[in-house]
């Protein structure tokens, strides 16, 4: 008797003690979720579909091999910035390079440059200590191009966004795909690649750009709807390019209006950046167009150019990447001071 209530004791304890087990086994903490298991909820929340189990696994090596970095990076020495796995987890910094960038530096620069010496705000002294065109209302929502490379196309549109809503009080979401669709001159080749000049060069002479709403983006290349494209709904009268190679100048421009910036964007931590600010690794190949549209301080007094990127919401600081300003090189961060230009209205 004596026994077989201890024996039922015992087996209760091990029933129970199994629960527990199993229950743990299977809500464990996404931080120790398997590899698998994390790239297999990754693919759920970004809607991935591969062709075949062949691509699934040399997807997933590339995942693992991009987390692995990310966390190795987060937790190595403090740079002032972290990366996190985004959507661009499954591909290397190679395709990644080649199909979400696109800006195409002209070497010499010439042709496309205006070739103008003027800058307006040369001889401007009382600058605002920091600025967010956001809080002006001069900025549309982050905007995403997908796989198609026409940065360009973004950077310029957001700085024209920025220039129509100081001069009209009106903030219009433009059209990027009528640049893609009908800028095709020369170095504008849509999803292959261009340059903010010559799109504010086509805009000019097209008389204005359509909205986003009339003229929606699609993420590829088509023919030009030269209706659609005939109904401008802003306009500039020219552009300008700021002194290349000064930050200061850089700085003068960015405080009266968005303005359009080229980068080198193509570093493994530019793809996985997500938050504060970006201080490198980069060079100065540029390869991305996006848009400079505030600068400032960080309550521990480093120095920043807010910048608005055309890779989604969640990339980054909600679309947004903060990078160093006033650094020892004359080129900025990145380049970010080398090829900088803006509409003029
Ligand atoms: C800036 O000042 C210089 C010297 O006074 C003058 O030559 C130049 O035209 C001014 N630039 C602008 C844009 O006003």
């Amino acid at each position: 008797m004596y026994f077989i209530y201890h024996y039922e004791k015992l087996l209760l304890a091990l029933i129970f003690f199994l629960g527990i087990w199993k229950s743990c086994a299977s809500s464990r903490i996404p931080g120790q979720l398997s590899m698998l298991e994390r790239h297999e909820q990754w693919i759920t929340q970004h809607g991935r579909i591969y062709k075949d189990a062949k691509e699934k696994d040399t997807r997933f090596k590339i995942f693992k091999d991009n987390v692995g970095r990310i966390e190795a990076f987060n937790s190595g020495t403090n740079e002032g910035y972290k990366l996190s796995v985004n959507k661009f987890t499954d591909i290397t910094n190679e395709e990644f390079r080649t199909s979400h960038n696109g800006y195409k530096r002209q070497y010499p620069k010439l042709m496309s440059k205006s070739g103008q010496k003027f800058f307006r705000h040369a001889n401007v002294t009382a600058l605002p200590t920091a600025m967010d065109w956001r809080k002006k209302g001069a900025v549309t929502p982050v905007k995403d191009q997908g796989d198609c490379g026409c940065c360009w196309a973004f950077s310029a549109v957001a700085a024209m966004e920025g220039i129509n809503q100081l001069k009209t009080t009106k903030l219009v979401s433009l059209s990027e795909q009528e640049l893609v669709d009908c800028d095709v001159r020369g170095e504008d080749q849509g999803c292959y690649g261009g340059l903010m000049d010559t799109a504010f060069q086509f805009i000019m002479h097209n008389k204005g750009l359509t909205t986003e709403t009339n003229y929606p983006y699609t993420g590829s290349d088509s023919t030009c709807n030269t209706k659609k494209a005939a109904t401008p709904a802003a306009k500039i009268t020219g552009y300008e390019d700021v002194p290349a190679n000064n930050e200061k100048a850089l700085l003068q421009a960015v405080a009266h209006q968005p303005v359009s910036v080229a980068i080198d964007a193509g570093g493994f931590e530019f793809q996985f950046y997500s938050s504060g600010v970006f201080t490198g690794a980069c060079g100065t190949s540029l390869d991305h167009g996006v848009t400079a549209v505030g600068y400032g301080t960080t309550s521990d007094g480093t120095k920043y150019w807010l910048v608005k990127n055309s890779w989604g919401a969640k990339w980054g600081e909600n679309g947004y990447i903060r990078m160093k300003r006033d650094v020892a090189v004359r080129e900025g961060l990145c380049g970010i001071a080398m090829d900088a230009s803006y509409p003029t209205a």
